[in-house]
């Protein structure tokens, strides 16, 4: 996401930092979120919890799409009943995950984790290029949405149901995300494209034990302890837009 997730090399630390990781490569993560800038400028100020290592064969442009995109994913991908908590090659094996909207950057990431993470993936998108991007990332089955019975046709690839929905829009898409679940799955819903209200089939869900698991990167407690400002305790302190009474200003964009 722009301005929030980026890549490069540590310049410098600050107070308390490992100085050994000066010149280390990172991939950075919510870089804007609490703070008045973010990566959209050669230098970036970040915690130092935000700026991950970047192994050498891994490209920045890699780096940099990593973030905000694939975080939700995983968190998506990782709220499930009984399902794993962090995910590693084949520890989604023998599940199937349905994601809404397969071409969009986090459709598109939760393809690519599910996929690495060993289920199997069937993705909706609304045409043949969106399509390809899907089968890209790794989507095992792609069903457009504007054009096929999407229940019927993830009925017919998963006859027993999937175990997770990945949902991007809710308010379309709830009627159909009923009928193809499996006992026990749980839609993650991370966005509300499309409209900000749904209407739930309590039957369907109620039968299977459905879950509906909402996703927002922001506020998950882990990342909201990460992001934490550091100098919260400072009475000078001028990171938090609230803390300086009033909204910030665009950060600059490098010149050139
Ligand atoms: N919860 C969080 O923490 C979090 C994190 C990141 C982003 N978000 C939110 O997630 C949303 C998507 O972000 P993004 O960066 O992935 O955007 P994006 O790259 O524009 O992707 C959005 C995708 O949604 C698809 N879509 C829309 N309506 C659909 C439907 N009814 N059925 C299936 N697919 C549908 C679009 O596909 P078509 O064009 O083919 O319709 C598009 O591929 C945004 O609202 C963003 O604010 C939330």
């Amino acid at each position: 996401m722009p301005h929030q997730d980026g890549a490069g090399t540590i310049d410098e630390v600050g107070e308390g930092v490992d100085a050994g990781r000066v010149g280390q490569r990172v991939w950075v993560w919510l870089a804007a979120y609490r703070r008045l800038t973010g990566t959209a400028q050669e230098l970036a100020l970040v915690p130092a919890e935000l700026a991950e290592p970047l192994p050498d064969d891994v490209s920045f442009k890699v780096g940099a799409d990593l973030g905000v995109p694939f975080l939700t994913a995983h968190r998506a991908l990782t709220v499930v009943e009984g399902g794993p908590t962090r995910l590693v090659p084949g520890v989604l094996a023998g599940r199937s995950v349905l994601v809404a909207g397969g071409a969009g950057a986090v459709g598109n990431a939760a393809i690519q984790l599910a996929r690495w993470a060993g289920a199997q993936v069937i993705t909706t998108v609304s045409g043949a290029e969106k399509g390809e991007l899907a089968r890209a990332g790794g989507a095992h089955h792609v069903v457009d949405y504007r054009r096929q019975d999407v229940a019927t046709e993830v009925r017919r690839i998963v006859p027993e149901g999937v175990s997770t929905v990945v949902e991007v829009s809710p308010t379309q898409n709830a009627a159909i995300d009923a009928p193809v679940l499996a006992p026990h799955a749980t839609v993650a819903i991370y966005a509300n494209n499309g409209g900000d209200e749904a209407s739930l089939p309590i039957r369907p869900l109620m039968t299977v034990n459905a879950r509906i698991q909402y996703v927002l990167l922001y506020t998950m407690p882990e990342v909201a302890n990460r992001c934490r400002c550091r100098c919260e305790r400072r009475t000078a302190c001028r990171c938090h837009p609230r803390r300086r009474g009033r909204r910030p200003a665009a950060a600059p964009l490098p010149a050139g």
